[in-house]
């Protein structure tokens, strides 16, 4: 893309958008538009930060605002767009997926057709240099078994929640508008982020505020299922390299092939809590895990096969699960006040949804 036109990110106030607007500011320093509609899982306090530069725009709305898409889209005259806007948790999709669709789908649809019709007015120079950067999961290819090996980019889809029905919908859209109109796409599948400013409905967050808390730890089943944990800088690390340098129609898988069971990552956790916090009346913090009814339909295993990307962009994660799970775990505990402000009002609401079902205690 062309440096000087602004790039456009829809969901820049969630977990790995506003992971991705501060890294994009600091890092490249061109301009970037903000598109967001401040769901429960958008946070403006996140992007204090982004306020001080000059490049920054935030506007408010929704993806499926047809008329607003069109305006932004006159209006700002970006060279790319990355898409990151969805509802994104699971146990949200399984209580209820129609948001999921109206996003997920609907939404990712209305996103489409408004920028085929913005490039149809661009010059062919514009058009040629644009792209679109469609953020996907690695949870559209299902599950996996023991010893079965990492998705890549070849293997079928086989999502299984409503959620990850939703984002294949989503890819499967966008790879028919390459096809279709050769619209300039490119979607990347990544595994399971962690780090700063993460919603705690997620395992991690939902754990450290918990373990603080000295309440239960609730771990789903028999904490045996595995993820593929990459620190979300990298992501968004890799999500730069992809519009410099990706090739458009091409899907990349993104992951940092560090698989761990869910237990192990609660105990891992559990310890650098009770190293962090030596103070605290909750030590052992792993006294408090608690196993708790499972997720339906719980996918067992995901795993990514990342050699794509590091060989064709010549990417490569920066932080180690060790590594990068200090730094987050250090950022949630000097950030209590964050915690504090996105746990109030509707979260309290959710957890009890959530978690009295699964018989746990005393969240
Ligand atoms: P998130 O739930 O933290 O943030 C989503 C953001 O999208 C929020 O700011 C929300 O306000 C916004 N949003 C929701 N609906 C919208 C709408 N209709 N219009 C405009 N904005 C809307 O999600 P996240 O974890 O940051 O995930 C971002 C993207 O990355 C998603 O597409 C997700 O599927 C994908 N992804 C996430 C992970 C992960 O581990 N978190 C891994 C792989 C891929
Ligand atoms: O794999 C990529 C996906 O990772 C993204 O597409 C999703 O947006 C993101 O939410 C994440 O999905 P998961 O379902 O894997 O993440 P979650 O943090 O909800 O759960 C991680 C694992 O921990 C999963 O196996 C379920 C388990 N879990 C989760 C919670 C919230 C528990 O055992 N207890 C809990 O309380």
């Amino acid at each position: 893309m062309n440096n000087s036109s602004p790039v456009l990110v829809t969901g820049g106030a969630g977990f790995i958008g506003s992971n991705f607007v501060l890294d994009w500011l600091s890092a490249v320093g061109s301009p970037l538009v903000n598109l967001d509609k401040i769901t429960y899982a958008g946070n403006l306090q996140n992007l204090v930060a982004a306020e001080t530069y000059s490049g920054y725009s935030f506007e408010r709305g929704d993806i499926c605002d047809a008329g607003l898409l069109h305006r932004i889209l006159n209006h700002y005259a970006p060279g790319a767009v990355v898409h990151l806007a969805a509802e994104s948790h699971v146990d949200r999709s399984l209580l209820g997926p129609g948001d999921f669709v109206q996003t997920n789908v609907q939404g990712t649809f209305c996103l489409l057709e408004c920028v085929r019709a913005y490039l149809e007015r661009l010059s062919p120079a514009r058009r040629a240099e644009f792209r679109f950067i469609h953020v996907s999961t690695d949870e559209v290819y299902g599950t996996l078994s023991p010893g079965d090996p990492p998705f890549t980019e070849s293997t079928a889809y086989a999502p299984n929640s409503p959620y990850a029905a939703s984002k294949a919908s989503s890819d499967f859209l966008v790879r028919s508008y390459v096809h279709s109109y050769g619209f300039p796409a490119i979607t990347t599948n990544c595994s399971n982020n962690y780090g700063p400013f993460q919603f705690p409905e997620k395992l991690l967050p939902l754990m450290i505020a918990n373990a603080v808390a000295g309440k239960p730890l609730p771990v789903y089943g028999d904490g045996r299922q595995v993820r593929d944990w990459l620190y979300v800088g990298d992501h968004c690390a890799a999500l730069r390299l992809v519009l410099d340098r990706g090739r458009v129609g091409e899907t990349y898988n993104i992951g940092g092939r560090n698989e761990q069971t869910n237990l192990d990552t609660v105990r891992l956790l559990c310890a650098l809590l009770d190293e962090l916090l030596p103070e605290s009346p909750h030590k052992p913090h792993e006294g408090l895990i608690q196993f708790v009814a499972d997720r339906p339909g719980h996918d067992r295993r995901y795993a990514i096969d990342a050699a794509k990307i590091e060989r064709e962009l010549g990417w490569r994660p920066a932080e180690t699960f060790a590594t990068g799970l200090r730094r987050t775990v250090e950022w949630y505990l000097a950030n209590r006040d964050w915690m504090e402000q996105v746990m109030s009002g509707a979260y309290q609401h959710w957890i009890d949804r959530n978690y009295a079902a699964r018989g746990a205690a005393n969240q």
